[in-house]
């Protein structure tokens, strides 16, 4: 990856130093308020520099240049708004496409575009672990994707039948409590105010909460310095909850995807995010 810029590394240490202070003074005082306004003012420090523009930058220099067996480009790729339309795309995604019959998601339609157009093997995309080959790059492109809606506000509602029974599978999904802690996404991000490890939970069910939670993401993770799309998100989280790894780019992911997109609904793309 490329070298971060000194300011950045240099606010970054700085605002870790400032958020390590503050956490030892919460716990002399016992309070939260000042963690929460510490949290605050580092993402606000860190928010000038954010490393995930190097990620956009590279998911558009992806999606220009020729690929994979049939070397082609992304240039013809369909992301709903009609061949090589990338602006105001991400806001409108999970949808229905008639080509694959499917709701999708962006990342599961970038794979479908980069199986179709370029001919890569839509199994080992989904097969390669995070972070590596293939999977980094359709996370940069979907950060890319994901860019060119910045601002532009969130319009996920079930038009087709195919987007109802996704709506209703993803809100079954989000309330459905299982495994060995019968954790829901409920558990977690089901009421306001709650906090794991000085993260705070946003209440997923409440539009503001969805909306905090969707249009964030992609999002660059400072504690593992890694580009984070949703379906990552989702894996983390579905690991939370003690749940099997979900498939990449499988229905119940991007169910769970629509039921927060259409949550979020009206709220303006905030992406690409920085978080903890
Ligand atoms: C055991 C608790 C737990 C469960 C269950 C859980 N999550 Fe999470 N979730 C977290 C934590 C903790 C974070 C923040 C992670 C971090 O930054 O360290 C998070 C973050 C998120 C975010 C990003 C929020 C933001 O502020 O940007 C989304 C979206 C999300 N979870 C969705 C889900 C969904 C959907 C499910 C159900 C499949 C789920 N989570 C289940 C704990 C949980």
């Amino acid at each position: 990856m490329a070298r971060l810029p000194v300011g950045f590394i240099v606010a970054a240490c700085t605002a870790l130093a400032a958020l390590h202070q503050a956490r030892a003074q919460t716990v002399a005082q016992g309070t939260v308020s000042s963690t929460a306004d510490s949290i605050a003012k580092y993402r606000e420090m860190i928010a000038d520099g954010n490393p995930a523009e190097l990620y956009e930058a590279k998911g558009e220099a992806l999606w220009k240049q020729a690929a994979g067996p049939k070397q082609a480009t992304l240039a013809r790729c369909d992301l709903g708004l009609g061949p090589g339309v990338v602006a105001g795309a991400y806001a409108r995604l999970p949808r229905y496409f008639a080509d694959t019959d499917r709701v999708q998601d962006a990342e599961s339609r970038l794979m479908t575009c980069m199986q179709t157009l370029q001919g890569f093997d839509a199994a080992e995309l989904i097969n390669t672990p995070f972070g590596q080959g293939r999977k980094a790059d359709l996370v940069a492109l979907a950060t890319y994707v994901s860019a060119e809606s910045k601002g532009v506000k969130v319009d996920v509602q079930p038009r087709h039948p195919k987007e109802r029974e996704m709506l209703a599978l993803g809100r079954r999904a989000f309330y459905l409590q299982a495994g060995t802690h019968d954790f829901s996404c409920a558990s977690c991000h089901g009421e306001d105010g709650r906090r794991i490890r000085l993260q705070d939970l946003p209440n997923l069910t409440t539009p503001q909460g969805a909306a905090k939670g969707w249009t964030t993401w992609p999002a660059y993770r400072v504690s593992n310095g890694q580009m984070w799309s949703m379906q990552y998100r989702l894996n983390d989280c579905f690991r939370q909850q003690r749940f099997p790894e979900p498939v990449y780019g499988s229905e119940l992911t991007i169910a769970l995807s629509y039921f927060m997109a259409s949550q979020s609904s009206g709220a303006p793309m905030a992406t690409p995010g920085i978080k903890r």
